[in-house]
């Protein structure tokens, strides 16, 4: 066949190098929906779900069990399930129908209900539905914080320039599974340099990540995974009972801590068992609500790729956000792993979260460039900082980042680098020199960083864990060093495990440690100036890029 020059050209651009399929119910290719998804329905007698989403109770499988005997509120829940689910759909565009009015129908439904009332939805009018979800009357953000050659003191530079730049949360994860204590120091005292409060996690296995939330290297965690069908549950050791435990575990010591869950996972484990994407993750999430937990990780997350090549996936993970803000959970709304070549498609599918606002818009921006990202690389990375910052400004949207100045962030990492430093040498864990401190200052990612002796530093870690080494030895440690201002920070993340305030839905944290939550700083909005505005003092920060010409350059 002759071939059109047009459709050479067209077969060049990135785009045509992402994978699509179509639509293939029956192994869970379909991004909502489905042929097979259940009708909704509930029955209740004395008080016991006796059959839920068109099955009865002794054919219920552990997550039906679980969410008809924890996940939904009873007492109302005939009276919300009478509700047209097209008339749900149009409440929750509705500036005249309050969050909390959603909130007292959509806790009283079912997967299914909740799952058919979005299937009415174009993404316009679910994002007006975000905008009004939204637990926290601000938005925020959240980073990746990571290496390829786990270098703390480039986690912590990274980590105190993220900081700065504005991220509320940020998570690193190891290349080497035993450098995660050294990752969570760098981390923990890098985001305190950048800016107070920024809350820290580290995402390893999950014993590991436990015993590092219990003695203080960490202030939160997220990826404790839930799914949405019983084999995947199996094939994973747990049940949403065993998460439900480790979830109370993290409670009982005061940590913040969300559930990760998202489309996608169970069509990757080959269990999807026909039902549409968006049923599935329904499921997730109510088991998510049953825990007890505050909030979520979810939007797909890490399997972006499989709702990203169905008709209707990037609607759908749209979808599973607000159905999280539906079950009054905070939401950390994926724009998180990379899913395709074209930069026009990896912003619009940002806009659908960006544009309402999230509690955290990216549950994972890289901090460092694409190649250092061990999450596996990320929708926005710490090339795009600025592209980020100009979208805001065009916009008129708070992303939850802010333009920088160069000298500002050279300060904030080599004064990073240094406070870890000196916390290694007042630790007796081995030296990072003058050489790293101010590569690390300077770098853009780990290619511009020396190698250190890997063997020593698995070594040391070992024998670190071993002495029962805590937060507290961390903030003696940076005292000893003469950095008394990020002792004091690490001291005050410390003192709010005990406080417990930050265990509410959506917490962030401001410089000086208060929270803002769900529930001190609730969303309310109700239409045009209500809800979260932009201060005046936030958009000059906003619109103020330190390239922008003005009347006195003139
Ligand atoms: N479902 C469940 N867990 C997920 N994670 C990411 N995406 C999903 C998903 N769709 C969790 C996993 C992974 C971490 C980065 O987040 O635990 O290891
Ligand atoms: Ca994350």
């Amino acid at each position: 066949m002759k071939r059109s020059k047009r459709f050479e050209a067209l077969e060049k651009r990135p785009v045509n190098q992402d994978g699509f399929v179509s639509e293939w119910p029956e192994v869970g290719l379909i991004a909502m929906n489905s042929p097979f998804d259940p009708k909704p329905s509930i029955k209740i007698e004395n008080g016991v779900v006796t059959e839920l989403d068109g099955k009865a109770r002794a054919d219920f499988d552990m997550l039906d069990s679980f969410i008809a005997d924890h996940a939904i509120v009873l007492e109302n829940a005939e009276e919300a399930m009478a509700v047209d689910s097209l008339e749900m759909a149009r409440k929750l565009v509705d500036i005249n129908v309050s969050r909390a009015e959603i909130l007292r129908l959509s806790l009283s439904m079912t997967p299914a209900k909740l799952t058919e009332v979005l299937g009415y939805m174009t993404v316009l009018e679910m994002m007006m539905g975000v905008t009004k979800m939204r637990a926290r009357i601000s938005p925020a953000n959240q980073a990746h914080v990571t290496n390829v050659k786990d270098s703390m003191v480039q986690i912590a530079c990274d980590a105190a320039e993220g900081a700065y730049r504005g991220f509320n949360e940020m998570e690193t994860t190891v290349g080497i599974a035993r450098y995660a204590p050294f990752n969570a120091m760098g981390i923990l005292v890098g985001a305190q340099v950048g800016r107070p409060g920024t809350m820290t996690q580290c995402a390893v296995e999950e014993a590991t990540e436990l015993v590092m939330g219990m003695r203080g290297f960490t202030s939160y965690a997220e990826t404790i995974s839930v799914y949405g069908t019983e084999p995947v549950f199996i094939d994973g050791d747990d049940t949403p009972y065993s998460k439900a435990f480790l979830a109370s575990c993290y409670a009982s010591r005061g940590m913040k801590m969300r559930f990760t869950s998202g489309s996608g996972s169970e069509v990757q484990m080959g269990f999807a068992e026909g039902k549409s994407m968006l049923y599935l993750e329904a499921r997730c999430l109510y088991v998510t609500k049953g825990a007890g937990v505050q909030g979520t990780q979810n939007g797909s997350v890490s399997c972006v790729g499989v709702p990203a090549g169905v008709p209707s996936g990037i609607r759908e993970i749209l979808a599973e956000n607000l159905l999280a803000m539906m079950l009054g959970l905070e939401c950390a709304s994926s724009n998180d792993q990379t899913f395709t070549h074209s930069d026009l498609r990896r912003c619009a599918r940002t806009l659908m979260q960006l544009v309402p606002g999230t509690d955290y818009i990216c549950s994972g921006y890289s901090s460092t460039p694409n190649y250092d990202n061990m999450f596996a690389g990320s929708n926005w990375d710490a090339e795009d900082y600025d592209d980020w910052c100009v979208i805001q400004r065009d916009l008129k949207v708070d992303g939850g980042l802010r333009p920088v100045k160069e000298e500002d962030v050279v300060r904030v990492r080599n004064k990073a680098a240094r406070a870890i430093q000196g916390l290694f040498r007042e630790m007796g864990l081995p030296e990072i020199t003058d050489e790293e401190v101010e590569c690390a200052t300077y770098a853009n990612g780990s290619q511009d960083m020396p190698n250190r002796n890997v063997v020593e530093d698995l070594k040391a870690i070992e024998e670190m864990m071993a002495k029962r080494v805590t937060g507290v030895d961390f903030i003696k440690a940076l005292h000893r060093a003469g950095f008394d201002d990020v002792a004091e920070s690490v001291f005050n993340m410390m003192k709010q495990r005990v406080a417990g305030d930050y265990l509410h839905t959506s917490s962030i944290f401001d410089q000086d440690f208060h929270v803002f939550s769900g529930v001190n700083a609730a969303n309310d909005y109700h239409g045009p100036m209500t809800g979260y505005q932009i201060s005046e003092e936030r958009w000059n920060e906003l619109k103020t890029l330190p390239n922008a010409m003005r009347p006195e350059d003139f």
